[in-house]
């Protein structure tokens, strides 16, 4: 009996881990497209900075296709269409870069041993005497510590206790002069990732900053996660409290819990990694996206909108608090915090969670992937017909990227961009949405990626608008795959080649290709390239299919030994979602006298049999 049940525990976990297994390999967790470094048609290009950095902030320059990069005791204004660089020279190493939102200068903090900031010009690119940064900037050059800059005031977090005392969201007014706020959690290890600002709103005394955190968990029990993501707010009004009660610190510090996970399949993300936000024109509708991994190789990007943030701090009922509310409600913003009555005040030193938790958009995470993903971007696109797309960056820990798009709850792998000939660790990501210009870094190299590259797609209609991107369409005058524009046609939703039915085609290939001779009884391959990662392909002799073996890129026919019965012509098509289309076409003809296999080839064969095996 007891056997039995352990069996069936066994097959049960067997049964569901295969099922999860083949549910994993489904089409949406494949690029559709590859673009790699060596194509033909350039995707990007790229800047070495000279040497090897421990960190790489980037921002965007004064004008189209430059970009400032911070680094090892330098800045540096990189202008990829000119393929020049100005570069000043720091006593510190880069760990924070803004612009002056109200300013043409920027604010270039980092680290010696001591935080040091200055204010450099914009447009000379020369910089102040630097100035001590205790708690704006980190002392590690290798410590996290997002900061927001929003009109005249930065928001800077420290995430070690030797970040300058305690831990926590300060605020500073512009020339660094103003007061040091900061709340109430200098007892446990926080790690800040990302700071949000849902403003203006309309009425802005209700202005707040967002804080996405890691919490390490106080439940140390073995089944308990690590960490816990959460978010945090604080109102932009803030003035603090009264003396002896919260003076100088937060009055309005909120915490509620992020949920992310598949509660029926037991999945559930904590490790919050990156997080990107996509600002809409109404604040509410601005959408978080928060990539996850689980420490199992799997990532997850759970989606969460302001508006829903906003409702949980101003709704949900507070943890182990019974009784009655106080008025004004806890957390909420008023105009002057340090007039608050007691009761409240006294219930804010309490580190107040909320009893909801902040649930992602369709309740569950966009994506669920077996990649470990580190960064992420996200960008909205304006489609031809007017409708609003969204795509993510989503970079590989081994240096790829998946351009992804999200469509009605759901994600499609518009293309891996193969950037780097050899592994590398992506140390930052930049996206310029006016431009359309992603930047990639790793410590030695700055990318500039045309977002707009279409051509790569294939020549085409139907390769324009099967790849889905919302950046490029077919334009039916000049036939090519483009920037999308009023001119161009597009599928971003379906993808469906239909709407390439009717328009005039560009040259498609020979229908009768040149006669390869093979010798007898020698083996010969044909080779097809798989330029799609959804499609199928096959080649048939004669209208007959034959299949093929599958390398990483391409589809072989193999003839182990040439004979008169392989004469004829062969044909390789891909299909993809009921499109049909030639891909290689050869003719082979036996040549008249018996050859023994070349040994080079005859390895070739061998290997390829070998592999045919595995498959
Ligand atoms: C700054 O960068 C240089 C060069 O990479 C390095 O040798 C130095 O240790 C760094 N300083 C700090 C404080 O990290
Ligand atoms: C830039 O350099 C000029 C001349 O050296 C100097 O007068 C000016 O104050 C500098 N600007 C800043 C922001 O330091
Ligand atoms: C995760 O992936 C890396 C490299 O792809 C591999 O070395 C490691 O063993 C994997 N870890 C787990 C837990 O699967
Ligand atoms: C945002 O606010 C508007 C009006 O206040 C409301 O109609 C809309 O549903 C809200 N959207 C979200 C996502 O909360
Ligand atoms: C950064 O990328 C370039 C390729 O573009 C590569 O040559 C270099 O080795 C990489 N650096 C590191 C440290 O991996
Ligand atoms: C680019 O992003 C900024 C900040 O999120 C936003 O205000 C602006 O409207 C965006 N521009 C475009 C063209 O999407
Ligand atoms: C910069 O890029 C934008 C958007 O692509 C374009 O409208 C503008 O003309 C460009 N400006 C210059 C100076 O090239």
């Amino acid at each position: 009996m007891e056997i039995k049940k352990k069996t069936s525990f066994v097959l049960f976990y067997l049964c569901w881990f295969l099922s999860w297994v083949a549910k994993g390999f489904d089409l949406a967790q494949k690029p559709r497209i590859t673009l790699n470094a060596e194509d033909e048609i350039p995707f990007f290009r790229k800047y070495s900075l000279g040497g090897h950095h421990s960190r790489v902030e980037l921002l965007q320059g004064p004008s189209n296709s430059t970009v400032y990069v911070g680094v090892d005791g330098e800045l540096i204004l990189i202008d990829f269409k000119a393929h020049k660089r100005t570069q000043i020279a720091l006593k510190y190493n880069v760990t924070l870069l803004h612009r002056h939102p109200k300013a043409q200068s920027l604010l270039v903090c980092g680290t010696n041993g001591e935080p040091l900031c200055s204010t450099v010009s914009m447009d000379v690119m020369n910089s102040s005497a630097p100035v001590s940064a205790k708690g704006i900037a980190p002392f590690g050059v290798d410590e996290q510590a997002p900061s927001l800059f929003i009109e005249d005031e930065l928001y800077t977090t420290a995430n070690y206790e030797k970040s300058g005392g305690r831990i926590g969201i300060r605020r500073w007014n512009v020339g660094l002069m103003g007061g040091i706020w900061s709340n109430q959690e200098n007892t446990h290890d926080l790690r800040y990732v990302a700071l949000a600002w849902s403003g203006p709103r309309e009425d802005q005394l209700q202005d707040k900053v967002y804080a996405f955190v890691l919490e390490k968990n106080r439940d140390a029990s073995w089944a308990a996660e690590l960490w816990i993501p959460l978010v945090t707010q604080i109102c932009k009004m803030d003035r603090g409290g009264p003396k002896n009660c919260l003076q100088k610190s937060w009055t309005s510090h909120l915490r509620a819990r992020l949920s992310c996970g598949v509660p029926d399949r037991k999945l559930y993300f904590s490790r919050l990694v990156d997080v990107t936000i996509l600002h809409a024109e109404r604040w509410n509708e601005s959408r978080v996206y928060a990539l996850f991994n689980d420490g199992w190789n799997m990532s997850a990007v759970c989606i969460y909108t302001l508006g829903d943030i906003d409702r949980v701090f101003a709704t949900s009922s507070f943890k182990g608090l019974s009784g009655q509310v106080p008025d004004p409600r806890p957390g909420m913003c008023v105009t002057d915090s340090t007039k608050l009555p007691r009761d409240v005040l006294k219930m804010m030193m309490e580190r107040l969670e909320m009893e909801e938790w902040v649930k992602p958009v369709g309740d569950r995470p966009l994506i669920i992937s077996r990649h470990q993903y580190t960064h992420i971007e996200a960008d909205s696109v304006m489609a031809v017909d007017g409708t609003q797309h969204r795509v993510l960056f989503l970079a590989l820990e081994d240096g790829r990227i998946h351009k992804v798009l999200e469509a009605m709850g759901r994600f499609f792998i518009i293309a891996e961009l193969k950037l780097f000939q050899q592994k590398t660790v992506i140390h930052n990501m930049l996206l310029q949405n006016e431009t359309k210009k992603l930047y990639v870094s790793n410590s030695t190299e700055v990318l500039e990626v045309d977002l707009h590259a279409c051509k790569n797609y294939g020549t085409q209609c139907e390769d324009c608008i099967q790849a889905r991107d919302p950046y490029c369409g077919w334009d039916t005058a000049l036939m090519t795959c483009t920037a999308a524009s009023s001119g161009t046609i597009q599928d971003v939703k379906h993808g469906h080649f239909r709407s390439c039915r009717g328009l005039a085609q560009s040259s498609a290939l020979h229908a009768s290709p040149l006669v390869t001779e093979v010798p007898l009884k020698a083996a010969h391959f044909l080779n097809c390239p798989m330029r799609s990662g959804h499609a199928k392909y096959n080649w048939y002799y004669n209208d007959h299919p034959q299949g093929c073996v599958h390398t990483e890129k391409d589809c072989l026919l193999l003839i182990k030994t040439m004979g008169p019965e392989h004469d004829g012509k062969y044909e390789c098509k891909a299909s993809e979602g009921g499109y049909e289309k030639t891909v290689s076409l050869a003719q082979l003809r036996t040549a008249g006298k018996a050859a023994g296999l070349a040994p080079p080839l005859a390895g070739a064969v061998c290997l390829l049999s070998c592999f045919t095996f595995f498959l």
